[in-house]
């Protein structure tokens, strides 16, 4: 089964439509680790999001009432509401972290958090929620990248003193989400970057080429090398070998125990860069494990489903500093609204839930399926004000936010310290099953571990080409400039 999934895996690097450095002229969808917004109508108006769409481009699967059947069955447990609700919606190789499960082979969960603010809003929360779920429902090791790097290196204001500063709040924002000590690892980029964990940093960076970040990421001729380099250092944390204090020394083990990445659809490119290297590397004859992966989509910003929430657009946002009458405030003023202009029209046709942003976070924030059932459909029906609506969402949002407060004024310097050392992790894994022995996969149409013919895929060949024209023409517009100038 690993082997299928291996075959195709070269050519899954697909090029997103728009690359990220030329986004911002289109008007077409843009989703990249850098750029999030939906299609911009004629009308000028930003659309939602098509995930569906994103689900083609990207290549991947969508979640399926099929495989959330396999989960209950195999875990004994019901799905989250995030996956009930299609939150959660897409995903690689799931099946494969259910197969191990089932058998209690050794997997581990790895997700991670740019510092970019000092405080966190409830859009950067809903990962880690759904992290923290699956950490215990599989009750196994999960690792926390803080890309301090990464905020650095792309951001032409930020100094390493403030990204290290947002690190050092954000690990303790994460704790509060309530991780289990004994299973989670927080490092930041900068401290832990280092012996096992920048060979296999190295390993990575060998084998993505120049052509091959461009193609990826849409980086350009004056994108800062750090920046092409950045996604080898993302990539290499779904690697359990570079974390031999949690998995051991031994690398003809640790290379085959796969990882599961909880993480937004914009992350997929760095995955989709490092599931291809995977396939390409083996150690003394042991394949590498691919890493699966599984999408959520984003919390719409307040003004509307088109966009996510912005730490750096304070209206967009609801901090997890707010107070109660800050959450009431800005809901009240900002959130975009599926009702009708009068009470009249409303109530004699309806609002529209999809748009509505504040039902969106009730999909998020109430778990309870049969109200949320009951809000939507007295909503669409007119029976449901949107005051009423939006005072629902904000009881909601109030008592999630009242309640990270509380746990995060507890984390002292002695918990950051408990998460962040350098230390062995204890897991059960499947209780109902005895763990298993490290298995070592075999190795079968494995290229050679310094493999990887860096050739590019069609898709990948047609982006650069495009890219190339279009830095051609303003080479040639800038030249053109330069003349009309000197005459
Ligand atoms: N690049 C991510 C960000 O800017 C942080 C990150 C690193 C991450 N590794 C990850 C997110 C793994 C999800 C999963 O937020």
């Amino acid at each position: 089964m690993a082997e299928t999934a291996n075959a195709v895996a070269l050519n899954e690097s697909q090029v997103p439509e728009v690359p990220a450095e030329a986004a911002a002229q289109g008007s077409k969808q843009t989703v990249d680790p850098w750029n999030v917004q939906g299609e911009v109508g004629a009308d000028g108006q930003i659309k939602a999001i098509n995930y569906d769409k994103l689900i083609e481009e990207f290549g991947t699967k969508k979640i399926d009432e099929e495989l959330l059947a396999r989960f209950e069955r195999v875990t004994g447990k019901k799905p989250h509401h995030f996956l009930r609700r299609g939150i959660v919606f897409s995903h690689r190789d799931f099946e494969l972290i259910l197969d191990r499960y089932e058998r209690n082979e050794p997997f581990f969960l790895y997700t991670g958090r740019g510092p970019s603010s000092d405080s966190i809003h409830v859009g950067h929360c809903t990962p880690f929620m759904f992290t923290k779920w699956l950490q215990d429902t599989f009750d196994v090791p999960l690792v926390i990248m803080l890309t301090d790097d990464e905020k650095y290196l792309f951001s032409e204001k930020r100094t390493i003193e403030e990204v290290q500063g947002y690190c050092d709040s954000n690990i303790r924002d994460i704790i509060s989400m309530g991780f289990d000590p004994n299973k989670t690892f927080i490092f930041s980029d900068y401290d832990y970057v280092g012996g096992a964990f920048y060979r296999q940093i190295t390993r990575l960076a060998k084998h993505i080429t120049l052509n091959q970040a461009r193609a990826i990421f849409g980086f350009n001729d004056s994108s800062n090398i750090g920046k092409i380099h950045f996604g080898s250092i993302q990539g290499a944390a779904a690697f359990a070998n570079s974390f031999p204090h949690i998995f051991g020394e031994d690398e003809k083990k640790t290379v085959g125990i796969p990882c599961l990445i909880p993480c937004a659809v914009d992350q997929d490119p760095y995955f989709r860069a490092t599931r291809d290297v995977a396939a390409r590397l083996t150690y003394q004859g042991v394949r590498f494990a691919k890493p699966s992966l599984i999408h959520s989509l984003f919390l719409p910003a307040l003004q509307g489903p088109g966009t996510k929430m912005s730490a750096s657009i304070d209206s967009s946002a609801i901090f997890m500093t707010d107070t109660p009458n800050q959450i009431k405030n800005k809901v009240n003023k900002y959130a975009f609204s599926g009702g009708k202009v009068s009470v009249e029209e409303h109530r004699a046709v309806g609002g529209d839930t999809d748009v509505d942003v504040a039902y969106q976070y009730l999909r998020f924030f109430l778990e309870d399926d049969e109200e949320l059932e009951k809000i939507r459909v007295a909503y669409s029906k007119g029976e449901l004000l949107t005051g009423e609506l939006k005072a629902l969402c904000i009881k909601e949002l109030q008592t999630f936010v009242a309640a990270f407060q509380e746990r995060r004024a507890k984390v002292d310097d002695a918990a950051v310290k408990q998460f962040t050392d350098i230390r062995p992790l204890t897991w059960m894994g499947n209780p109902k099953v005895p763990k298993a022995d490290i298995v070592v996969p075999k190795l079968e149409g494995a290229e050679g571990a310094e493999g990887g013919d860096g050739k590019l895929t069609k898709n990948q060949l047609k982006k650069l080409e495009k890219q190339r024209q279009i830095e051609a023409k303003k080479a040639q517009k800038a030249k053109e400039k330069e003349g009309s100038a000197a005459a």
